[in-house]
């Protein structure tokens, strides 16, 4: 199974690559809102391979589906918003590290003709969601947005995702906590939406339907709706604090007021391990993580192994923590996180002795022997 998927998404590669040299393929796949970001890590880490012939594809397909083709071992490592539930990761009875390696958040996403800034309670939020509010001038969105200035009845159009999405999640978890009274569409990754709801498919078409049509909200990863310059509502955090994500603070001083303590180990459960509504004074309440998630044990991968091992501790280097966070619009995980995630990588046994990579492009502390 893994060698036939494997030789069929290389033969497109092949091309491209040095045919006559051998190749070594590391493949990965899942989380679309991560897409760009772990892409051009890939690309950026092909170019930095001290061997012609490492070929690191990316693909897309979602959260669910890269997490289970990680998991039958189609691919070598999957990328997830959100982590294995205890049942997958216990029913692959192999040794799983779930690496945490970014932080992301969410935003709520509008178009309102002259572009004017908006705060959004929960429950007005829940309410407009849920099409109990229809208009842009209901008395309730006024009230908190005193100087809104819009057309008389102007209708609301509701963007939301008909397949299944962190972002749902973490919404539809904030909305169930903070305004339990009014939010009646449960918390999912897919979301029981009214039938009024412009539904469509994948993150990138709810911040594309709000950039080309005015009077319209929507929620979807923050940095693909800023990457097309759309506006974000600020809505208020444990402590009332209304903050855009740009205006959240993202350093484990101002998070880690909570109880963010990570598990004991990268193979034990982070089922119970998220960052939504955390209570630090400046933060941004839709916070999520990006998990890698790799097997322990790599023994029977050869060389391929020793790439999975070293492109995750290329994932902690200078390059992608100073830079590629930054122009992918993500955030920098806690200096204790990157700790963390660099010894986990290390525990990964390898049968192979090769060095893909220099020591000054992965992570601090990570060894090659
Ligand atoms: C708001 O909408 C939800 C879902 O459409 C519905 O279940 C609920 O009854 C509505 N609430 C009010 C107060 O109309
Ligand atoms: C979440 O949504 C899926 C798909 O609609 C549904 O099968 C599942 O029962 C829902 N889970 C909960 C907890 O509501
Ligand atoms: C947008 O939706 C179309 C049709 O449903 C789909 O083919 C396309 O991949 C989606 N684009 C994104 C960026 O999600
Ligand atoms: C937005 O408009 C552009 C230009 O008309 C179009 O190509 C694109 O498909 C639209 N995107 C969505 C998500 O509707
Ligand atoms: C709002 O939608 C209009 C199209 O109706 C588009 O021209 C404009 O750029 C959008 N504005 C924002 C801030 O998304
Ligand atoms: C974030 O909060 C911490 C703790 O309150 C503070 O030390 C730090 O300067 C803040 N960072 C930013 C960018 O505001
Ligand atoms: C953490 O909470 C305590 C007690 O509520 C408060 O005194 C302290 O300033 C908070 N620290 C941060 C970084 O928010
Ligand atoms: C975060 O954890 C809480 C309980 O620990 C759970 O209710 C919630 O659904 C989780 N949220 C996400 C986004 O996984
Ligand atoms: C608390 O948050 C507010 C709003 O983000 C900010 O202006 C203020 O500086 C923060 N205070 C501390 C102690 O971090
Ligand atoms: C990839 O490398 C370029 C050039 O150094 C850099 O600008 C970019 O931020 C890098 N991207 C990632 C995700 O590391």
């Amino acid at each position: 199974m893994r060698l036939g998927l494997t030789l069929l998404s290389l033969a497109a590669g092949l091309v491209v690559a040095q045919a006559a040299h051998p190749f070594t393929a590391v493949v990965g796949g899942g989380s679309t809102a991560l897409q760009n970001y772990v892409a051009a890590i890939c690309d950026n880490a092909t170019q930095d391979s001290n061997y012609a012939g490492l070929y690191l594809p990316y693909y897309a397909v979602g959260v669910s589906t890269g997490q289970n083709s990680f998991l039958s071992l189609d691919y070598d490592y999957g990328i997830g918003d959100y982590p294995l539930t205890d049942a997958q990761a216990g029913g692959a009875y192999r040794p799983i590290l779930q690496i945490p390696f970014v932080l992301s958040s969410t935003s709520i996403f509008y178009n309102i003709t002259g572009n004017p800034k908006l705060k959004l309670s929960p429950s007005v939020l829940a309410q407009i969601l849920q099409g109990n509010i229809t208009t842009f001038d209901d008395p309730a969105i006024l009230k908190l947005n005193p100087t809104l200035s819009v057309p008389k009845d102007q209708h609301i159009t509701v963007v939301g995702r008909s397949d299944s999405g962190a972002a749902a999640q973490i919404v539809s978890d904030y909305l169930s906590r903070t305004a339990p009274s009014d939010w009646k569409l449960g918390v999912n990754k897919t979301l029981p939406w009214p039938k009024a709801t412009h539904l469509v498919m994948g993150n990138g078409n709810v911040t594309g339907f709000i950039n080309n049509n005015t009077w319209t909200i929507g929620f979807a990863d923050s940095s693909g709706g800023l990457k097309l310059k759309i506006t974000e509502a600020s809505i208020p955090n444990q402590l009332g604090t209304y903050l855009t994500s740009k205006q959240g603070n993202y350093s484990l001083s101002d998070l880690g007021n909570s109880t963010l303590t990570l598990p004991t180990s990268a193979t034990s459960s982070f089922a119970k391990f998220n960052t939504t509504y955390l209570g630090g004074n400046s933060t941004y309440p839709l916070i999520s993580i990006g998990y890698a998630y790799s097997n322990q044990d790599l023994r029977q991968r050869g060389d391929a192994g020793a790439g999975v091992k070293q492109l995750l501790a290329y994932f902690f280097g200078p390059v992608v923590l100073s830079k590629g966070v930054q122009d992918a619009g993500l955030y920098k995980p806690p200096s204790s996180w990157i700790k963390y995630g660099v010894n986990a990588i290390q525990s990964i046994t390898v049968k192979s002795s090769k060095v893909w990579f220099q020591q000054n492009s992965v992570g601090p502390g990570f060894s090659f022997s």
